[in-house]
């Protein structure tokens, strides 16, 4: 094995979803492998913003899942501020007039900003999703949040491969549960999502850095 080598698997975002910074580096140095973690509002509510360095200056990439939303002018006001931490990305959960703001407040920062859809855990119709997939990026969105099952549909109606599609709610293993909009890491992939979340499916494992490699290697990303 090549030491010098570094894969930059940035396919696979980890969710930090803890409440203190010594199981955020417990969990990093088990898994050198992956390059993104998400922190959540948990983490960055208990921690503060000192969560970004410490985990930015491991080399890692952060994508700040706050979903924001307020009126325009504190949208924009507040990404300002949460760009200068140089996150890589950032979700509000806005309108079009949200989006705008939080664009205005992003820059030319390198903070993506990311529109939730919908929530996965709750009961959507796939047409609500692309609708808002749509809106999100004719108002300047650089991305959306949506479950896998939508991703290959808004890649259709929306040709452009610089637009982000974040999946969360990913399962290991596929099964039939149509109704649960949850896929694999390897569907999500093939339907085009630029990366996916992982979040209890690698923290609650007792092997945490197998089941890392479990998905990179179903991804072909090993
Ligand atoms: O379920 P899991 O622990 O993998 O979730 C990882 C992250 O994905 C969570 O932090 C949550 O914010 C997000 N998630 C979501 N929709 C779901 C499940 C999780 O947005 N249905």
């Amino acid at each position: 094995m090549n030491m010098m080598k570094n894969p930059r698997n940035d396919f696979l975002i980890v969710a930090l979803d803890f409440d203190n910074i010594q199981k955020v580096n417990e969990l990093i140095d088990l898994i050198p492998e992956v390059n993104f973690y998400k922190v959540g509002m948990e983490l960055f509510y208990s921690t503060g913003p000192e969560i970004i360095k410490i985990i930015k200056n491991q080399g890692k990439k952060i994508f700040l899942d706050l979903k924001i939303n307020d009126i325009p002018k504190t949208i924009e006001k507040t990404v300002r501020k949460l760009a200068s931490y140089d996150v890589d990305y950032l979700t509000i959960f806005c309108n079009q007039e949200g989006i705008i703001a939080a664009r205005e407040g992003a820059g030319a920062s390198n903070t993506k900003i990311l529109n939730v859809t919908v929530l996965t855990s709750q009961e959507a119709s796939s047409s609500d999703v692309i609708v808002r997939a749509k809106m999100s990026f004719s108002a300047g969105a650089d991305g959306i949040i949506c479950s896998g099952r939508e991703t290959k549909e808004i890649r259709k109606e929306i040709q452009n491969n610089e637009f982000i599609i974040v999946n969360p709610g990913i399962r290991l293993i596929s099964g039939n549960d149509d109704q649960i909009r949850t896929v694999t890491p390897a569907e999500a992939k093939q339907y085009g999502a630029t990366n996916i979340v992982v979040g209890r499916p690698i923290t609650q494992s007792i092997e945490p850095k197998m089941a890392v490699l479990n998905i990179l290697k179903s991804c072909g990303l090993e």
